[in-house]
């Protein structure tokens, strides 16, 4: 599959920058020990959590990667590998978080269980795994098709940055792909198609329980509210047994 992030990694570090709600979160539910990030990206989350404790950030995407690298500042020891989530083995963490919707990029039940499978290795008994889904918008789920719109706009290096986004919904496999395209100064320069896995409270129960895991907590948002209709985030905090 081609990498819907090799040229995107400058537009995504200027859309997310400052976004750390995420971060915080995690770190008020952190657990002891070193922590493994799966899907680090460009290093957002890694690096906000790499405060007093040993960060390894995982992820697919060279270029994402060579982000992460760069932004890495001196005394800094978060490790960045390039792999894959289905297949990894890195030896005993004390903690897995996966943020922002990367568990969406697992389209098959093998490969959900792969990669659970895989966290259950790395995870000693009782420690847990935080996965961060998008709660599936049912008043769109309907609508096969939105048609594309703007979606973000913003400074890139130092030119005129945005993203619109064109969406198409199977609302039966709870499945949308998420058509971005990135614009500077006004000319198209990168496509990047998102295609996303959503998933329900008690199917990811299942799945967990499954590989490993008995679901500890359900939030609805970063703020740590309930799991609600029509929450923002399906945020699931699963432990090892
Ligand atoms: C939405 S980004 C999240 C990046 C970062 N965690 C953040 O929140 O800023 C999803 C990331 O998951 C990575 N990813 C998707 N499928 C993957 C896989 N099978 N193995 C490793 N990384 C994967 C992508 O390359 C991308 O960097």
């Amino acid at each position: 599959m081609t990498d819907p992030y090799a040229a995107i990694p400058a537009f995504y570090d200027a859309e997310f920058a400052g976004a750390d709600a995420d971060a915080a979160f995690f770190a008020r539910h952190a657990a002891p020990g070193p922590l493994l990030v799966l899907g680090a990206g460009t290093g957002r989350v890694a690096r906000l959590l790499a405060t007093d404790r040993d960060v390894t950030g995982l992820d697919l995407s060279a270029p994402m990667l060579a982000h992460a690298r760069a932004a890495q500042r001196p005394g800094d020891r978060t490790r960045w590998v390039e792999g894959d989530i289905r297949t990894f083995d890195l030896g005993l963490f004390g903690e897995i978080v996966v943020p922002n919707g990367t568990f969406c990029f697992l389209h098959t039940r093998a490969d959900q269980l792969a990669c659970l499978r895989a966290c259950a290795r790395a995870l000693p008994l009782g420690a847990p795994l935080v996965l961060d889904f998008p709660s599936p918008d049912f008043s769109l789920l309907g609508t096969p098709h939105t048609p594309e719109r703007l979606a973000w706009e913003g400074d890139v290096g130092g030119r005129a940055g945005k993203r619109t986004r064109e969406v198409r919904r199977r609302a039966l496999d709870l499945r949308v792909d998420l058509l971005d395209r990135y614009w500077l100064d006004g000319v198209l320069a990168a496509t990047s198609l998102l295609p996303l896995q959503l998933a329900l409270p008690r199917e990811i129960e299942w799945m967990c329980e499954a590989a490993g895991f008995w679901v500890d907590a359900f939030y609805g948002d970063y703020g740590g509210g309930p799991l609600r209709d029509g929450c923002d985030r399906l945020i699931v905090r699963a432990c090892r047994c």
